[in-house]
């Protein structure tokens, strides 16, 4: 697993090129990452994954995109697709992702991506898609034998976005290694097969906060698919509901703000604080010591809110101009086709497809 550090930053200093229409320097490693439109994005997604991609812009070429086709491998609601897409788009440009730095696409825009996934599912075990526990989970909400393939065969398309990128690298959440293992062992056996074709990509997983925990279950995940909503901090929550739910986040009655393992409704709301607010966990132990959960959850609401507010103001702004949104995706889809259309071309040709 990676860990990002400042000095693990990749530091060119080769000359500038212009790639798809955006300028990089020469030598950058790339990073790719993306995000389901299957709801509304809660504070996991960005404490999980999208807080660094505004500064992963600094040092990589980076591409980032809304996997619409990896939504519909559950039942999604047509309208309800569209807007959660849209919104996404929105909701990454309001993090930070500047499209004069990073290209940014709707995954379907793309075909790139469909058509490397079947390419690479005729190098996949059935063993081994099988064994992935997204699927066994998901899985189990269908009656046997009605799973969709997509759901099953989801994880070779999770491969084709990160290797039609070429990516060195991959921020995601926890819940997200078993299928970087699997893309990485694909580049094995193609790379054994027909030489050095495929990247090898690498997870950045943060230690802190790639696992956000539910509020009302902190066994489990933060999930934006929870059916209960006092479960989640959504980018849609007003300031006053996300004071809420803060509020009624379940705890114990021990009363220490600390992280202990014991105990993971504190320990998840502390980790959460810490890595809002960029201090150590003992850091946050020790400013909290002797105060009990009233006033640390007072002031954990407080950063929640000071961070997705302007996110919130953003977003609505984007989301009021179509067509700057319109011109946006078709703009970029056209440079990241004619940025992947020819590696594609050449796994194809390594394949013997003519
Ligand atoms: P998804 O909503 O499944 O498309 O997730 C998009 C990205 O956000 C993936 O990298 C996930 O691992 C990450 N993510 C989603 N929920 C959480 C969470 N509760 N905590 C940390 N990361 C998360
Ligand atoms: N499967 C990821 C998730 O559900 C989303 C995703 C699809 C992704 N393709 C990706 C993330 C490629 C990183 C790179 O969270």
């Amino acid at each position: 697993m990676f860990h990002l550090d400042e000095k693990q930053l990749y530091l060119s200093f080769w000359r500038v090129v212009t790639y798809a229409g955006i300028h990089y320097t020469q030598g950058m490693k790339s990073l790719v990452s993306g995000i389901q439109p299957s709801g509304v994005p809660t504070i996991g997604h960005i404490l999980g994954t999208v807080k660094n991609w505004r500064h992963y812009q600094e040092s990589y070429r980076c591409h980032f995109f809304i996997a619409d086709l990896h939504a519909i491998t559950v039942q999604q609601d047509p309208a309800v697709l569209r807007a959660n897409s849209l919104k996404l788009l929105a909701f990454f440009l309001a993090s930070g992702v500047d499209p004069k730095k990073s290209s940014v696409t709707i995954q379907s825009h793309v075909p790139q991506h469909a058509e490397l996934s079947w390419l690479l599912s005729c190098f996949t075990h059935l063993g081994e898609l099988s064994r992935m526990t997204q699927f066994k989970d998901k899985s189990a909400s269908h009656s046997t034998k009605a799973e969709p393939f997509g759901l099953f065969a989801y994880p070779v398309l999770m491969a084709a976005d990160i290797l039609l990128h070429e990516a060195d690298f991959v921020p995601v959440g926890a819940d997200q290694k078993q299928h970087i293992e699997l893309t990485r062992d694909l580049v094995i056996r193609f790379n054994h097969r027909y030489g050095e074709v495929l990247k090898m990509p690498e997870p950045i997983i943060p230690e802190f906060g790639a696992r956000v925990r539910s509020l009302q279950d902190p066994t489990k995940k933060m999930s934006k698919s929870d059916s209960n909503a006092q479960g989640y901090i959504s980018i849609d929550d007003a300031p006053e509901v996300i004071v809420k739910k803060i509020k009624k986040a379940v705890t114990d009655s021990v009363g220490v703000v600390a992280y202990d393992n014991e105990r993971p409704g504190i320990s998840s709301l502390v980790e959460m604080y810490s890595v809002l607010t960029d201090q150590s966990v003992d850091a946050v132990e020790v400013a909290y010591q002797g105060v009990g959960y009233g006033k640390f959850k007072k002031d954990l609401a407080d950063v929640l809110v000071s961070i997705i507010e302007p996110i919130q103001i953003e977003m609505k702004r984007l989301l009021g101009d179509e067509d700057y949104l319109d011109s946006l995706m078709s703009a970029q889809s056209r440079l990241v086709i004619s940025r992947t259309a020819p590696y594609l071309r050449k796994i194809k040709d390594a394949i013997g497809l003519l």
